[in-house]
């Protein structure tokens, strides 16, 4: 297995334009910083992410901490929602990344990601790059014969205001050019209608939660759920991210699967640990390597506005390497959500509609109990708290984008390999004449039409056996079937596997079987 430090990135974007995985967008008029489109293969692997997600979250979902099966069920709301809701959750205000620009780059930076090589002893300059490139920052020192062995690496964050001015920015030259950092809103607006002005400007969603937090009382309504539950969304979430990079980590479009889990807040803790722990199991089920995979503790000054406390499942990228970058977080949201859109005379004046709950179960339990009257009604009716384990679907892509792409210089025809596991694979398998004639072709297309119905499989005839291989390879097909002169006489025919080039005979009746098994791994 290739460790994430020895991939290169330009490589993988370069062969994910090539074998139609990720193109950029509007690429004929040169493109659109922060949006990608998924070709017809990165479409069919996200497809397959997402569909892996639904069922185990919503179709399927685990066994929970008491021994009894979760439930969750699904939503789709819409991307533009009343723009109060934004008000009341906090974005419009809240949403805000601190951010510096660089007034001889003209560049913007989030902050938090801008590192700074300060000397040990105070002495100036310091040299500032992002977080995970320090090479600018090195170059700058080496040009002015400074030695960084004396210097550690802190946060910009971490810097008081007279110390701007001794600090080059990550593409400057000279020091002094970066400004103190400035909130800045990452929400997209919009104006649905046909005036344009401020009174009907709306927000493409920053997030599918607050979709889910606006409905609770609708599902809880008109579906059979008690708390504990969850619901679950797959969609579509727009940020003006200033700096959008590394392919498709951050983007300005992306996609989002979300659940907002429901529970007593005596039980939150409890639930918190289980989701964490699910969370972390479900991405090792995508066939991540539990080396590239970690789950990481935010500090109190990293929780977002809404969250008590939140863990993140960290992947080591190739650009993060040997550190790791987010892929997940899990966040303890509290009541902080159902509270803030709750119809309220004194903070929220918007809402028609109290987002509580009354727990019937927990009333006849306090009455068994003998607890006192008073005591049982101001129990048994809560604010559900939220646990939400909320990931990105395109930076899930990325993630088996990059856990698959292994270069193979020695391999004859293929240079890369996409080794996914077969089940997310976008094709799952060839189906080749060995030669285009002798009856193999009519053999070969009778056992694709047989799988065809079942699993997404390709027909290639043309070519050199090699080059079709070659391309399975690349696009991360994990078996082909070739049908060649020994499948005329005995009914075999060759598998060859992707990863260790093995190739066994089957016969032809028990291809589907053979297909079917390894897929259900
Ligand atoms: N509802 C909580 C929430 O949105 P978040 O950590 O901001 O939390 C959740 O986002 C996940 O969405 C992230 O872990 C990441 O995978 C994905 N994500 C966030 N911003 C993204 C962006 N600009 N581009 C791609 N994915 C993004």
């Amino acid at each position: 297995m290739t460790a994430p430090e020895e991939k290169n990135m330009d490589e993988l974007v370069a062969l994910c334009k090539r074998r139609g995985f990720v193109y950029p967008a509007s690429e004929i008029y040169g493109g659109l910083r922060g949006f990608w489109d998924y070709g017809p293969l990165g479409t069919a692997l996200k497809n397959n992410i997402r569909d892996w997600w639904w069922k185990c979250m919503v179709e399927c979902p685990p066994i929970g901490p008491d021994g009894e099966p979760v439930s969750i069920v699904g939503l789709d709301s819409a991307i533009i929602q009343n723009p109060k809701t934004w008000q009341h959750s906090g974005h419009v205000g809240g949403f805000n990344d601190p951010m510096v620009d660089c007034t001889e780059s003209k560049k913007r930076y989030r902050a938090d990601h801008v590192m700074v090589y300060k000397p040990i002893v105070p002495a100036p300059p310091m040299f500032a790059f992002l977080e995970g490139d320090p090479k600018p920052a090195e170059k700058n020192a080496k040009k002015q014969k400074i030695d960084l062995a004396n210097y550690e690496i802190v946060s910009l964050l971490e810097l008081a205001h007279e110390q701007y001015e001794r600090i080059i920015g990550p593409d400057a030259t000279k020091p002094g050019t970066l400004t103190e950092p400035r909130a800045f809103n990452l929400m997209l607006d919009t104006y649905p209608g046909p005036i344009r002005g401020e009174e009907n400007k709306a927000y493409l969603r920053p997030e599918t939660a607050q979709g889910i937090f606006l409905n609770f009382k609708n599902v809880l309504d008109t579906m059979r759920v008690k708390v504990p539950f969850g619901i679950a969304q797959i969609g579509k979430s727009f940020r003006n991210e200033v700096t959008p990079r590394n392919f498709i980590f951050r983007s300005r479009e992306f996609e989002q699967m979300e659940m907002e889990f429901f529970c007593p807040p005596d039980e939150s803790q409890k639930w918190y640990e289980f989701w964490r722990d699910e969370r972390y199991k479900w991405w090792l089920t995508l066939g991540v390597d539990e080396k590239n995979l970690i789950l990481r503790d935010h500090g109190d000054d990293e929780l977002a506005h809404y969250s008590s406390a939140c863990v993140d499942v960290e992947y080591k990228y190739p650009f993060t390497a040997p550190g790791y970058g987010e892929l997940e977080g899990v966040a303890h949201r509290g009541c902080y959500d159902l509270t803030a859109h709750s119809k309220d005379k004194q903070n929220n004046k918007d809402s028609n509609t109290r987002l509580d709950y009354f727990d019937q179960e927990l009333q006849v339990r306090l009455q068994n109990e003998g607890v006192d009257k008073d005591e049982i009604k101001a129990r048994s009716r809560y604010v559900p708290h939220v646990i939400e384990p909320a990931s990105g679907l395109t930076r899930a892509v990325l993630v088996l984008l990059c856990e698959a792409f292994t270069p193979t210089p020695d391999r004859q025809g293929s240079k890369y390999i996409l080794s996914f596991k077969p089940k997310f694979a976008p094709v799952k398998a060839g189906i080749f004449p060995l030669v285009n004639k002798d009856g193999m072709p009519e053999v070969a297309m009778k056992l694709y039409n047989q799988l065809r119905t079942k699993h997404v499989v390709e027909y290639d005839a043309k070519a050199a056996i090699g080059k079709r291989y070659a391309r399975m390879d690349e696009i991360g097909t994990p078996f082909c079937f070739t049908i060649d002169g020994d499948t005329l006489t005995d009914q075999t025919v060759t598998v060859r596997d992707r990863d260790t080039l093995a190739q066994e005979r089957v016969h032809l009746d028990k291809v589907e079987a053979f297909l079917d098994a390894k897929l259900a791994e």
